[in-house]
């Protein structure tokens, strides 16, 4: 199946309610990488972009991210031991992206996703990177929901020019 994606970016530094209570925030590069193959495999399993990755898949996923994330940026939320999200930024072309966000199947629908994000942004902003960007699979419908709702606007699709 052909799936297109979609750039979003946002400019404003509107800010939402932060952490949930029970939730807190971690640096992404102080987790073992098989924590989170197990978090972005659950997240991803039966989405638009679950293409049938396995563990495997999940693990090569997450070491391409830890090396290419910007760890000071990039997040994992836990309740109590249990990693329920991440929000990881990476920087192409010299703009900083979330990618991705993901939220444990079983935690999903709860804000958490949002929140994960907002630590994100609030880290950018605080070392004033104001313009953060977003790739979504054209229909994947909770990230347009969360990108939309955190203030960033489709500028056109991803990779070619705005359209
Ligand atoms: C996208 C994802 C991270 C959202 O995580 P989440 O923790 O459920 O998100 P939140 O609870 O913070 O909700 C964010 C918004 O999405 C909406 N939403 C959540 N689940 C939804 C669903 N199944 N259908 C429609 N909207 C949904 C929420 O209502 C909220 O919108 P609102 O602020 O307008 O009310 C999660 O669905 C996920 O992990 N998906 C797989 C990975 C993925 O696609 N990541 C995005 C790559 S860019």
């Amino acid at each position: 199946m052909t799936r297109s994606r979609s750039e979003y970016r946002r400019t404003s530094l509107t800010t939402r309610t932060p952490l949930h209570y029970g939730i807190t925030a971690v640096a992404a590069h102080t987790v073992d990488r098989e924590v989170l193959a197990t978090l972005l495999l659950d997240a991803y399993r039966g989405t638009i972009d679950d293409e049938g990755e396995d563990h495997d898949d999940a693990l090569a996923a997450i070491d391409h991210y830890l090396g290419t994330i910007i760890p000071e940026h990039s997040v994992v939320l836990f309740e109590g031991d249990r990693a329920v999200a991440l929000s990881f930024v990476v920087v192409v072309d010299g703009v900083h992206y979330i990618d991705p966000v993901t939220t444990a199947a079983s935690h999903k629908g709860r804000g958490l996703g949002t929140a994960a994000v907002m630590e994100s942004l609030r880290s950018l902003a605080a070392a004033d990177v104001h313009i953060v960007g977003a790739t979504i699979t054209d229909g994947n419908t909770p990230s347009e929901r969360l990108f939309t709702s955190l203030g960033f606007t489709r500028v056109g699709r991803w990779g070619t020019s705005a359209e």
